[in-house]
């Protein structure tokens, strides 16, 4: 077991990667503050996480609000004397033309990616810097390293979580904190479904011609599972990245190898 007793605080952790690394995570006996602004489905995840489930607790939490996000830091902390492990998950896509992007939806992307990442590592880093170690991993994007059609405010935001990382990385280092970020490539996942089927829409072709497109894009042919990206995650923040920080790490079945 290599987290037991890590206390692992994990946001969107409803679906997708983040359900997949709170599985992952309870596996291997850790404890775990999982959240996200979605109950119902968080309380879902908390229900599949079978022999870490007494390990757990879950809160909604919405990251783009500061007061809610310093509640959860707080409580890992009262409540398991600790933060070991902070996975900073949540995030949304909206796809569409610069110029026809609702405004409201450009707002979303900046206030959940961008602000919600920052929010969620400013209430954990004094924590952090007071125990004198811990780990933070972002999550980023193969959109953060290449262009991709409509994606360009997706893109941007994805772009601005890497770079925030890399100088988290340098602020962070002389207090013994790693902070690496992951790259996903197309994952198959409730937002790249979502994402899909709206550009089938928008294009009037059906959903698996888009669905082909996006697996084509890694060279492997295929879409990652969330458990893929996961096992990446878990890698970070465990001892066998010990001398990682600052990096990031792309899993992308070889999409921007091209
Ligand atoms: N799926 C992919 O292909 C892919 C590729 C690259 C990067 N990513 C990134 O991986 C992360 C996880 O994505 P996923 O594919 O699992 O998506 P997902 O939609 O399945 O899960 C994202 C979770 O974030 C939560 N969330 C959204 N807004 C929130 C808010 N304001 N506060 C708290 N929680 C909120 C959602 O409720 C959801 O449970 C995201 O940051 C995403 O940008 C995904």
């Amino acid at each position: 077991m290599r987290f037991k007793d890590k206390v692992v605080v994990l946001t969107g952790a409803a679906s997708g990667i983040g359900r997949a690394t709170a599985k992952m995570f309870a596996k291997e006996g850790a404890i775990q503050v999982l959240s996200d602004i979605d109950e119902k489905n968080l309380k879902e995840t908390y229900e599949l996480l079978k022999e870490g489930k007494n390990k757990a607790t879950y809160m909604k939490v919405d990251v783009r609000n500061p007061e809610e996000v310093k509640k959860m830091i707080e409580f890992s902390k009262n409540e398991h004397g600790k933060i070991d492990i902070l996975i900073v998950n949540a995030g949304v896509v909206r796809v569409g033309p610069v110029e026809d992007f609702p405004d409201e939806d450009y707002d979303l992307l900046i206030d959940v990616n961008l602000k919600g990442t920052y929010f969620t590592c400013k209430y954990a880093i004094p924590y952090f810097k007071k125990q004198r170690y811990g780990t933070i991993i972002t999550l980023a994007s193969v959109a953060a390293h290449i262009g991709q059609v409509n994606h360009a405010n997706y893109c941007s935001t994805k772009a601005g979580v890497l770079g925030f990382t890399k100088a988290l990385a340098l602020d962070l280092a002389p207090y013994n904190i790693r902070v690496n970020s992951v790259s996903p490539g197309a994952t198959d996942t409730p937002m790249l479904q979502s994402d899909v089927a709206k550009q089938a829409r928008d294009r009037g072709v059906e959903y698996k011609v888009v669905k082909k497109e996006f697996e084509e894009e890694g060279v492997l042919g295929r879409w990652a599972t969330p458990e893929e990206i996961a096992s990446g995650i878990l890698f970070l923040a465990s001892d066998d990245a010990s001398y990682m920080t600052g990096a990031d790490l792309r899993l992308d079945g070889g999409w921007t190898a091209r």
